[in-house]
């Protein structure tokens, strides 16, 4: 049996800081957790010098790209991004190349991936075009399925809510999630249609705050009508939405969503410096939604953070009109910086932002073992330094995507290291693990 002893940890347990913490892992579990000094022989020790650890960050919104769009971004670098980032797992969107929609390009992707991973990856699959795969997409550990409802997508076709009915409920009896990028096609199609050109202007009314809005609420009424389904809403963007989404929780529909830290720290004002490199779908909005999803956050109207890590080359993000330039940016490792520095300001708490970002990601995507300090647990940990300063410099990243919205920002919260199933991938802000350290996951019961 490997045997690992941490000394000198302060930890986030169940809801407070406890210091002088030792930390001892057994084959990847945490095995006991003391204020005693740990004296059993054991094969290797690590002194963490009074830093933080909280549990190993979850993130369950990344494009991974790999495969064709390794260029982008393979699962070597993003998976190092993560860890660097304090993500000691993240979840991987379907629309890559060739996409994941059926059990064959699932595989794809496991096998590619499996030996170039440095943190636990899980996938998510689009609906597939035959619904009888979606029960050996299940087998196979998919996490979930992913709609893009404004954009006609690899796998299943549909044209209204309507022709989603059968799918959902067939999803809804398996108990995984459906996971939404809600926006209105025909908004989309007909800001479009009427704007060849484009303009940061079509842009906004083509991906509106309306269009989120009327997404979110039809998705609603119809989760009324049908069989359960569990449904997660991404990136949610404006405050209506979020309070409509809260009231359909309170009515007992199952549902969650997530917001990023670009929406939460930057506005369409933003565009002005950033100017085209700046567009992500959903876009940034007004101050009033900035304001709205923070509100949110107060509120526990929101279930998680998520970086909707979106991998492009500079070049594919500076080029084109809006509607074939490509939209997001790279988000792993800047948001949990940028969250302590969030934590310090006052905006949220330690304990919100642990459970915003690896408590309730585990829960919602029945990711055993993890999310969590506990003894029996995976011994999935992010170390930090909450008093340390940063400055974003994307010329560090591990990303392939070298650039950030937030380059030059500056505040306090640094990631010093990770464990990820009880090895130290990365440790003083250095490399100490290898690739395949990482395990594929497959949702628990
Ligand atoms: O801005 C975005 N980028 N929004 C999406 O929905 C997709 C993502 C991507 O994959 O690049
Ligand atoms: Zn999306
Ligand atoms: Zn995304």
């Amino acid at each position: 049996m490997k045997s690992l002893r941490l000394r000198n940890c302060k930890i986030f347990y169940r809801g407070s800081v406890i210091s002088d913490v030792e930390i001892l892992i057994e084959d990847g579990k945490i095995a006991r957790l003391t204020k005693l000094k740990i004296n059993r022989p054991v094969d290797e020790i690590i002194d963490l010098n009074g830093l933080l650890v909280i549990p190993g960050l979850i993130d369950v919104h990344v494009h991974l790209r790999g495969l064709n769009l390794a260029y982008k971004e393979d699962y070597d670098t993003g998976t190092l991004a993560a860890a660097f980032g304090g993500f000691s797992t993240v979840l991987d969107m379907p629309n890559t190349d060739p996409a994941t929609e059926n059990v064959e390009t699932f595989k794809l992707k496991v096998e590619a991936a499996k030996p170039k991973i440095y943190v636990n990856v899980g996938f998510y699959s689009f609906i597939p075009e035959k619904l009888t795969e979606i029960h050996r997409l299940i087998a196979e550990g998919v996490f979930g399925f992913k709609v893009f409802m404004h954009r006609v997508m690899p796998g299943y076709k549909f044209n209204d809510l309507e022709d989603l009915r059968k799918p959902f409920e067939t999803i809804g009896e398996t108990g995984l999630p459906v996971l939404v990028h809600a926006e209105k096609r025909e908004t989309y199609e007909t800001v479009k249609q009427e704007n060849p050109n484009g303009s940061l202007e079509a842009f906004e009314a083509a991906l509106s705050e309306s269009s989120e809005n009327e997404s979110v609420n039809g998705l609603i009424a119809m989760l009324r009508k049908i069989k359960p389904v569990k449904l997660h809403f991404c990136h949610i963007s404006s405050q209506l939405p979020l309070r409509r989404i809260a009231e359909a929780k309170a009515e007992g529909l199952s549902i969650t969503c997530e917001v990023t830290p670009h929406h939460l720290l930057l506005s369409k004002r933003s565009y002005e410096t950033l100017g085209i490199y700046g567009l992500v779908d959903p876009p940034l909005r007004s101050e009033a939604c900035v304001e709205g999803l923070w509100a949110g956050i107060r509120r526990s109207m929101v279930d998680c953070i998520a970086s909707d890590h979106a991998p492009h080359t500079f070049e594919e993000k500076s080029t084109g009109n809006v509607w074939n330039i490509k939209t997001g940016f790279p988000g792993l490792e800047t948001l949990l910086p940028l969250m302590l520095d969030c934590v310090n300001r006052g905006w949220l708490s330690l304990s919100k932002l642990v459970k915003l970002t690896s408590q309730n990601p585990a829960r919602i995507f029945r990711i055993a073992g993890r999310g969590s300090i506990e003894i029996g647990y995976w011994a999935d940990l992010t170390v930090v330094d909450l008093n340390g300063e940063f400055t974003i410099d994307p010329s560090k990243f591990k990303s392939k995507a070298m650039h950030s919205p937030f380059k030059g920002w500056r505040g306090r919260g640094v990631v010093k290291g990770i464990f990820v199933n009880g090895a130290p991938v990365v440790l003083d802000g250095e490399l100490s693990g290898r690739s395949g350290i990482g395990r594929i996951l497959k949702p628990g019961v």
